[in-house]
């Protein structure tokens, strides 16, 4: 079977260029176990409904999976004048079991196959990716209880700005995660649909059962309408905008620990593990795992934008332009699946030097707004505080002082209706102690947290049986 699947109307056959130019067989063999899956269902599906005999039906299924085995056993060979890899199974199929595989191709298209493919795949990547992304929690959330009553410097503008403890800074990035997870698993909801049977744009005429094979392949619901179920990939650009907002999550995670493990901050040692050194600079330590998913989320968001460009302009229904989803979308799911799991690593291994981060906590006068606060209580308004803090913050910067070195009466200088309690409310642990408002930094609200999040991870754990393949 060396001629093309349309040599019938062609007098010529395909440039040499012209076929290096078109094929995609060497991306899209990674659609493979997924092309064949759907060509079983599809088989079945004809012979159950009589358009092609039972018999015929059995040995196409058998001979598809003879081709999955010599695929699994690496022992199939792909070749780029059979364009793709829909065409390269049919050929393998043909290898096996003759003349009866060219009756697989009935009723269907390569337009309703590659579309069936592509949502098998997401499919399946996204439940990985999901699952990666709750072992990444559970780690944050391990780390987050260790911490629960370490304190830190909570930063705006990367200024220190009011003591927080660590425990809570990790769980924001926990619950960051969680919208993640969501996102995806709402996209997956749109990605389960079963496009089979839409044939090239306009359906068939062939008595077939789009239902059996959606049931077969363990989708939700068979798509609505024919042309748009060959049309679009907004079910693709949806997804890789869900990775994109993940990996800027990571990215920025990554940034803090690039920040936190200079020698300026001190807060995080990386495990040699997952640090690299400088070729030239014999004392060097580099967070490179850090720097490259922050780095390579560039690449997911540039995918997000080349899968909206790659529609923009589209007619309705299928356009070639859209085999120019793959590599944007296997780049994709490589990027985050490796981000996740080297993030993971780096987390899990890295050590947090707790006295480093209290010290950083005391510097900067964090406890600045609590001293207001304290004298709010006393009945002074908020801006005659904040004026009277302002004033002693700017003595003890002239004084080389801290608030917490001072003594009652020289606050009372500046702020002659603070009460000696007012020393005490000053200190790191009250401050954080004290912030005990629903989701703040205050101890026992951070356990709270970690308790809810230990209940959603377990939860999810649970229902996964429930999840496809
Ligand atoms: N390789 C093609 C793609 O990825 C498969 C569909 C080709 N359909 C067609 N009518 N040429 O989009």
């Amino acid at each position: 079977m060396s001629d093309k699947a349309w040599s019938g109307r062609f007098s010529k056959s395909t440039d040499k260029l012209v076929e290096q130019f078109t094929q995609s067989i060497s991306f899209d063999h990674r659609l493979l176990e997924h092309d064949i899956a759907g060509s079983i269902a599809h088989a079945k599906m004809l012979g159950k409904c009589g358009i092609i005999s039972q018999a015929e039906a059995e040995q196409i299924v058998q001979g598809l999976q003879a081709v999955l085995a010599d695929a699994k056993a690496g022992k199939v060979e792909f070749d780029p004048s059979a364009e793709d890899v829909h065409m390269n199974v049919e050929r393998l199929l043909f290898a096996k079991i003759g003349e009866i595989a060219g009756k697989l191709h009935t009723a269907r298209s390569r337009n309703d196959q590659v579309c069936l493919d592509i949502r098998l795949y997401l499919r399946q990547q996204i439940v990985s990716i999901l699952s990666l992304l709750a072992s990444l929690q559970r780690v944050i959330v391990d780390k987050a209880e260790e911490h629960a009553e370490s304190i830190m410097p909570g930063f705006t503008h990367l200024q220190h700005a009011q003591p927080v403890t660590l425990g809570h800074h990790l769980m924001a990035w926990f619950w960051m995660l969680e919208r993640d997870k969501a996102r995806l698993a709402s996209c997956k909801e749109r990605v389960n649909v079963c496009p089979l049977g839409s044939g090239a744009l306009a359906g068939t005429m062939l008595p077939i059962d789009r239902e059996l094979t959606a049931r077969e392949l363990g989708f939700d619901k068979v798509s609505e309408n024919s042309i748009d179920a060959v049309s679009d990939r907004d079910f693709a650009a949806e997804f890789a905008a869900d990775c994109a907002v993940l990996m800027t999550h990571l990215s920025r995670f990554s940034e803090e620990i690039i920040l936190w493990s200079t020698p300026e901050f001190g807060f995080i040692e990386l495990d040699d593990s997952v640090a690299t050194g400088s070729s030239l600079m014999p004392q060097k330590k580099n967070p490179d795992v850090a720097e490259l998913i922050r780095g390579k989320c560039a690449r997911v968001i540039g995918h997000t934008v080349t899968l909206l460009t790659l529609q923009k302009g589209l007619p309705l229904a299928y356009n070639r332009d859209l085999q120019e989803d793959k590599e944007p979308l296997f780049d994709t799911v490589d990027t985050v699946t490796g981000a996740l799991q080297a993030f993971e690593l780096m987390l899990d291994t890295a050590k947090f030097n707790v006295r480093r981060m209290r010290e950083a906590a005391l510097q900067g006068f964090p406890t600045a707004t609590d001293l207001a606060e304290h004298l709010v209580r006393q009945g002074v308004p908020f801006r005659t505080a904040h004026e009277q803090v302002g004033k002693l913050v700017a003595w003890c910067i002239e004084n080389g002082k801290e608030l917490t070195d001072l003594s009652i009466d020289e606050i009372r200088r500046f702020a002659p209706n603070a009460k000696p309690s007012a020393l005490e409310e000053i200190t790191l642990d009250s401050s954080v102690e004290r912030r005990s408002s629903f989701g703040g930094t205050a101890p026992h609200e951070v356990r709270r947290q970690i308790e809810k999040a230990r209940k959603i991870l377990s939860e999810a754990q649970s229902s996964k049986s429930l999840d496809h393949p």
